[in-house]
């Protein structure tokens, strides 16, 4: 089999789906590598060193798409606008594997089944012990959760630690973290060893602990919700009242921080709204908001997603793509989180044919489309 790795096309994107060092362990599983000129550009890896791997380069992504069986992909279908300069190109039957917003954007997972194409989306990699090295969802949420407090520090007109010095003493900047998934623990855990004092929350309660265990103070709202948490371990949404509630109490809490890193997000549904402007406006001017949720609507009311805003001397970023501006290392994880779902996949007998209902749950779960339909049942909700 042939497999494609593709230039990205989404704006400022400089991850690449495959390192050169990858190569020539899919050779071993009986991989042909074809790269597109420049595709590991943006993550600092040149033509020639996947020439060296054992790769061969195309001049064009007509050629690789020409050619390749199977498509590898940082962001493609609901994640890249982009995807419809690729349709006319993609061959029915063709793999396709990448992140897809197949919950939040499943046209894009509806166009790529219209044109025949097998679709595995990364998004839905199970949360399970064995599926934890293709867990890229995390992996991305790590460097996004990373990035976003140094984004925040270098916004800040305050410094984060704590320094006594002759001339006087600088307080530790007082950071919020609303959410404590992968990113918001990790943007915990970033704070922490920057000297900042961290708080963090999550409507979930099984997080305390692990606030707790990065070092962070945990912030109690009140709002006895009797199943916050949904299967797979995910934030359920909350009903409107409580949203409203939650709101108020949170605002309290937001007004003594002058950073918040916002995290909080439910699959497939927009992003809960947690910091409406009331609150903006009540906070103190020079505070600092990012919004790592803001793809899916925001956590703030006055997000712009890729824009950096001001408002009543409040900076409120809306932060895109984080992973995209950490790319050497951000490659390297995702390169290998594809490479264990391929050789798994491979290893179930799903590449290179792929059946829906599978029996292993990782293929089944990560098949979006094939035969010229959506295989996956949540995303076909979603589109009807
Ligand atoms: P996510 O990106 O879907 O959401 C981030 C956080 O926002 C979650 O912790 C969620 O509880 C929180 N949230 C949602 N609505 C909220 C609201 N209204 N107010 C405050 N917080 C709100 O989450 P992520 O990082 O993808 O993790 C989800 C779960 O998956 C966690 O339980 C995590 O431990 C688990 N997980 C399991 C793995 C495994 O392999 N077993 C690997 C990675 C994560």
């Amino acid at each position: 089999m042939r497999l494609g790795v593709l230039r990205e096309t989404y704006p400022n994107e400089r991850r690449v789906a495959l390192i050169p060092a990858l190569a020539p362990m899919y050779a071993k599983l009986g991989f042909e590598v074809l790269v597109q000129s420049g595709a590991g550009e943006g993550a600092r890896h040149t033509d020639d060193a996947y020439r060296q791997a054992g790769a061969t380069v195309l001049p064009t992504r007509e050629e690789v798409l020409a050619q390749a069986d199977v498509v590898l992909t940082v962001r493609t279908a609901g994640a890249n606008p982009n995807i419809e300069a690729d349709l006319p190109h993609i061959r029915a039957g063709q793999i396709w594997v990448g992140f897809m917003e197949p919950l939040y954007r499943p046209q894009g997972v509806q166009q790529l089944a219209e044109r025949g194409a097998t679709a595995f989306a990364m998004e839905l990699i199970p949360r399970i012990t064995r599926a934890q090295s293709m867990d890229a969802l995390s992996s991305m949420a790590t460097v996004a959760g990373y990035k976003a407090v140094l984004l925040a520090a270098h916004l800040s007109p305050r410094m984060f630690p704590l320094l006594m010095s002759a001339a006087g003493t600088v307080s530790p900047a007082r950071v919020f973290v609303i959410g404590a998934g992968v990113a918001g623990l990790q943007a915990m855990a970033t704070a922490k060893r920057l000297g900042a004092a961290v708080s963090g929350y999550d409507v979930r309660p099984a997080t305390r602990d692990q606030v707790e265990s990065v070092g962070a103070k945990f912030v109690e709202i009140p709002l006895q919700v009797e199943q916050a948490e949904a299967s797979g371990g995910y934030a359920r949404a909350l009903e409107e009242e409580t949203l409203r509630r939650q709101q108020d109490l949170l605002g309290e809490h937001l007004v003594q921080h002058e950073v918040v890193i916002t995290t909080a997000a439910v699959p497939g549904k927009r992003a809960p709204l947690l910091i409406p402007r009331r609150v903006v406006e009540a906070m103190p001017a020079g505070s600092i908001i990012i919004d790592l949720a803001a793809e899916w609507g925001g956590n703030c009311e006055l997000t712009q997603p890729g824009e950096t805003v001001q408002h009543a001397g409040v900076t409120i970023v809306g932060a895109v793509n984080l992973p995209a501006t950490a790319p050497v290392d951000a490659s390297m994880l995702y390169s290998r989180n594809l490479y264990n779902l391929l050789a798994h996949l491979h290893k179930v007998g799903m590449l290179p044919t792929p059946a829906p209902d599978h029996e292993d749950e990782i293929a089944r779960e990560t098949l979006v489309a094939h035969g010229g339909r959506i295989t996956h049942p949540r995303v076909m909700q979603r589109v009807e």
